[in-house]
C-alpha cells in the first residue's frame, strides 16, 4: 500500500516527507483554498519538491465534462507527467474520465462514496478510484467495508484501476487498509504523525538511552565505546 499526503501545505509536506516513506501528494479545493493562494502556485512549489516522477494529484471543479477534461490538459501541462486529474464519480464526471482516457491523461475518480461509482470509474480508465473512509463512517455505512469492497471489485472484474482511500480520521481504519493491501491510502499529515505518536514507545526508547548511558556514561553511544 502506497502512503501518500493529502496536503497542500509545503512546510508541512517536507517535514513529513524527510521522516516518513510517503510517495505522492493529493490536494483537493478545499485544501488548496485554506493555501489562500494561487493554486497553480501552491501546485508547482509541491512538484519541485516533490519531483517529476512522484504522483501529484489535483482536483477538476467544472460542472461539465468538457471543463473538467479542459482543467485536466492544463493541469498536465502546468504540472507535469505523473499529475493525476481529479475527477469526481457523478455523471459529468464519467463522461470528462472518457475523454481523458481517450487522450491517455491519467486521472483519479474522487468523491467515491459506494462501490458501483468506483466499479463504473474503473470501467472509464481510472488509474485510481478514492473512496472517502470517513465521510463513510459519518454516513452510518462502513468505510473500511466499502474500500475492501472496492479493492474486490478492481481485482475480480480483472481492472487495473487502484484504490486510494482517503478521508482518514484515525490510525485504525489505516491500519485496516494495510492489513488488506490496498493500492493506496492518502493521509493528513496530522494522522501519519498519530500513527506512532505513543508514550509508551518513546518511555521504552528513553529506558533504553538511560540503561546504555548507566552502562557508558551520560551522552555516550556505540561510537564511544
Ligand atoms: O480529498 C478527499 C479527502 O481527503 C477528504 O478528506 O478529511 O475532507 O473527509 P476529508
Amino acid at each position: 500500500m502506497k502512503l501518500m499526503i493529502d496536503d497542500a501545505r509545503i512546510e508541512k509536506i517536507k517535514e513529513i516527507w524527510e521522516i516518513y516513506p510517503v510517495e505522492g501528494v493529493t490536494t483537493n479545493p478545499t485544501i488548496l483554498a485554506k493555501s489562500g493562494r494561487n493554486p497553480y502556485e501552491v501546485l508547482k512549489e509541491i512538484r519541485a519538491f516533490i519531483g517529476k516522477e512522484t504522483p501529484l494529484m489535483a482536483q477538476a471543479v467544472s460542472r461539465e465534462a468538457e471543463g473538467m477534461a479542459e482543467e485536466g490538459r492544463r493541469m498536465v501541462k502546468e504540472l507535469g507527467e505523473n499529475t493525476y486529474v481529479k475527477i469526481p464519480a457523478i455523471p459529468e464526471g464519467f463522461r470528462a474520465m472518457k475523454l481523458l482516457a481517450g487522450e491517455g491523461i491519467p486521472f483519479t475518480a474522487t468523491a467515491i462514496y459506494t462501490p458501483m461509482q468506483a466499479f463504473l470509474a474503473g470501467q472509464c480508465g481510472a488509474s485510481y478510484a478514492a473512496p472517502y473512509l470517513n465521510r463513510i463512517d459519518n454516513m452510518g455505512y462502513n468505510g473500511v467495508q466499502a474500500a475492501k469492497d472496492i479493492h474486490d471489485i478492481f481485482r475480480n472484474n480483472g481492472m487495473k484501476t487502484e484504490v486510494l482511500v482517503a478521508s482518514f480520521k484515525n490510525s485504525h481504519q489505516l491500519l485496516e487498509m494495510c492489513k488488506y493491501g490496498v493500492g493506496a491510502a492518502t493521509v493528513a499529515p496530522e494522522v501519519i504523525e498519530g500513527l506512532v505518536k505513543n508514550q509508551t514507545i518513546l518511555s521504552a526508547v528513553d529506558v533504553f538511552v538511560q540503561d546504555f548511558e548507566g552502562l557508558a556514561g551520560t551522552g555516550r553511544t556505540m561510537n564511544d565505546c
